[in-house]
């Protein structure tokens, strides 16, 4: 199975994806992990990251291809994968697409959680102090939902008009979302 995962900051992809892992058997590549791994180890990529992803805002495009297909050379992405934080604009949308086609695959589902935005700043507010990750201060919050509405809603326009577009509701309890997620996901399921 072969699945994008779409939705603004806080609606649950990473968590759902960690639980999806596990449900497919694939792995869950995380544009947002791979790029906080960098940061942590301070390597170049990571040290041009750090700022940017502190004020809220989308990294190079460059940066994100050359490290998705970096990650897509790997063997276990052969079996299928979740990707969670890509693509977020219609470049990545398109570079993507002819990642895939270079690797002679194509996803299965586009997957859009839907969550309201005040209940998306109240789940990031809970995690801003839980975990203190460093962009989940409300400005960055404020800029990246911005980000999200300028750049990635029209990338799910993008999906919905080509018909690979699921549409899930991200309210509810995890178990609530991870059930509709697969229910959604079960006719390709049984088929792949
Ligand atoms: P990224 O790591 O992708 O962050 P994000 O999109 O802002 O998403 P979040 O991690 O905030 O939310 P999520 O939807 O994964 O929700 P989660 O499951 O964590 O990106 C970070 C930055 O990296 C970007 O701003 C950008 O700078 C850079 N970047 C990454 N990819 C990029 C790309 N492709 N191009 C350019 N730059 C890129 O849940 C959030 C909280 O809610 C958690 O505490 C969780 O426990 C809780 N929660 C989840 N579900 C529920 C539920 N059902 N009920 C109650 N609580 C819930």
């Amino acid at each position: 199975m072969r699945l994008v995962l779409l939705g603004p900051p806080g609606s649950g992809k990473g968590t759902q994806a960690a639980r999806l892992k596990d449900y497919l058997q694939v792995p869950h590549i995380s544009t947002g992990d791979l790029l906080r791994a960098e940061v942590a180890a301070g390597s170049p990529l990571g040290l041009q990251a750090k700022e940017v992803m502190a004020r809220g805002e989308l990294v190079s495009d460059d940066i994100l291809l050359g490290m998705l297909e970096d990650r897509f050379s790997r063997d276990d992405t052969k079996a299928g994968f979740i990707l969670d934080g890509y693509p977020r604009n219609l470049v990545q949308a398109a570079a993507l697409s002819e990642l895939l086609a270079r690797l002679g695959q194509k996803f299965d589902f586009a997957v859009q959680l839907e969550v309201p935005t005040e209940l998306l700043v109240e789940r990031i507010a809970g995690r801003a102090q839980a975990e203190g990750r460093a962009d989940d201060n409300p400005e960055s919050v404020r800029k990246r939902l911005q980000v999200y509405t300028d750049q990635t809603a029209p990338v799910i326009d993008f999906y919905r008009q080509q018909g690979e577009l699921t549409v899930v509701d991200g309210v509810g309890s995890l178990d609530e979302v991870f059930t509709r997620i697969t229910e959604a996901l079960a006719p390709a399921k049984e088929v792949g």
